[in-house]
């Protein structure tokens, strides 16, 4: 067996909590994918590309949609087709779009203000603050959100908080900008449609490759004009591609099908962090509204990379959260059985300590 083989036979062993983003195509993915009408997305059009973006955005209750490889690119792109150079981006301080994805600057010659905030909203009277003319010569071309909220433990925007934003920006003539790479796990947890959600913003990213098990590849939608600025700006970036069709049906499968069981991943989250709490005091698990659970492990005296090592040593696969905590995922691999096995590998790292 070659090396790689045998570390692909330990992975699926393994209870992966690393990330919703390791969830294969489900069956019915693979036979759209290999009947899919097909065309070249960069001369007359793929025409499942297309079916894609037409039916997301109208899930999504947007006038366009526009199929691109992943959510980062969707992010970069809604900022290059509507804020200018030298303007600003308000943001919550800890969004991905801050943390992760803040480098983009480089190309867009903006400059991202994280704003402090609570459970991934953006406290509103410093927004407020920010937007006052007087705060900076700096404009501000952009407001962006994140539902659910990646660093904030999945936690999702209440729709008020969304609309107070939506009305302080639109008073000024300010675009918002969502970031719901993983909209439709919020969109499960408010019991109300992904339309609802992204009801009060201009633009939104979605990842179809995260629980919505899609492989790859994510839709921004919006406003026509800037949709289609935006297409313009996708084949400069490189990120036209041709039979992509192959890859939209299994996105036309993820958005149209695939949210209906998200609320079984964010039920799995809860109960693997009640069985966390179940261990003692030194290990503290988050109470997640969505898919994601962090587990604070201060209390134990060890460091999150030799916690990372003890459990995948028990076959349990889990990512850091700086020095001292962990973030778990839940998603459509993940099942009770192995809710089990992880609480359990918990208790025998934390008794071996
Ligand atoms: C909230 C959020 N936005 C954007 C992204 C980027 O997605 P992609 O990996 O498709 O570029 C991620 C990925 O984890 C995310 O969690």
């Amino acid at each position: 067996m070659s090396h790689d083989l045998t570390r692909e036979a330990a992975a699926a062993a393994s209870v992966d909590l690393r990330s919703d983003t390791v969830t294969r195509p489900t069956e019915a993915m693979y036979a759209r994918m290999r009947t899919a009408p097909l065309g070249d997305d960069g001369l007359e059009g793929d025409p499942t590309a297309r079916d894609l973006e037409e039916t997301a955005a109208a899930i999504l209750g947007k006038e366009a949609g526009l199929f691109v490889p992943s959510c980062t690119m969707a992010n970069l792109l809604a900022i290059l087709a509507q804020v200018r150079r030298s303007e600003q981006i308000l943001l919550e301080a800890q969004a991905h779009m801050v943390n992760t994805e803040r480098g983009a600057a480089t190309f867009t010659g903006t400059f991202l203000l994280g704003l402090p905030g609570t459970d991934g909203a953006m406290d509103l009277d410093r927004l407020e603050d920010a937007l006052h003319p007087g705060a900076s010569p700096l404009r501000t071309g952009m407001i962006a959100l994140e539902t659910s909220h990646n660093a904030a433990g999945g936690a999702v925007l209440p729709l008020q908080h969304m609309a107070a934003v939506s009305a302080l920006a639109g008073a000024r003539g300010i675009p918002v900008h969502l970031d719901g790479a993983r909209l439709f796990n919020a969109a499960a947890s408010l019991d109300v449609t992904p339309a609802e959600v992204a009801a009060p913003v201009d633009t939104v990213s979605l990842c179809l490759s995260k629980g919505l098990s899609a492989p790859a590849g994510a839709v921004l939608a919006g406003p026509a004009p800037v949709i289609a600025e935006a297409r313009r700006l996708r084949k400069m970036l490189g990120g036209t591609q041709r039979q992509i069709g192959i890859v939209a049906a299994a996105g036309l499968e993820a958005v149209t099908v695939m949210g209906a069981r998200l609320a079984e991943d964010h039920a799995t989250a809860r109960r693997l962090s009640a069985g966390l709490n179940t261990l003692g005091p030194r290990i503290v698990a988050s109470i997640p509204q969505t898919n994601i659970v962090q587990v604070d492990l201060t209390g134990t005296g060890r460091a999150s990379a030799r916690w990372i090592a003890d459990l995948e040593a028990a076959g349990i696969l889990t990512r850091p959260l700086g020095e001292r905590r962990l973030r778990l995922v839940t998603h459509r691999h993940i099942g009770a059985g192995d809710v089990d096995r992880a609480i359990a590998a918990f208790g025998a790292c934390l008794d071996a300590a």
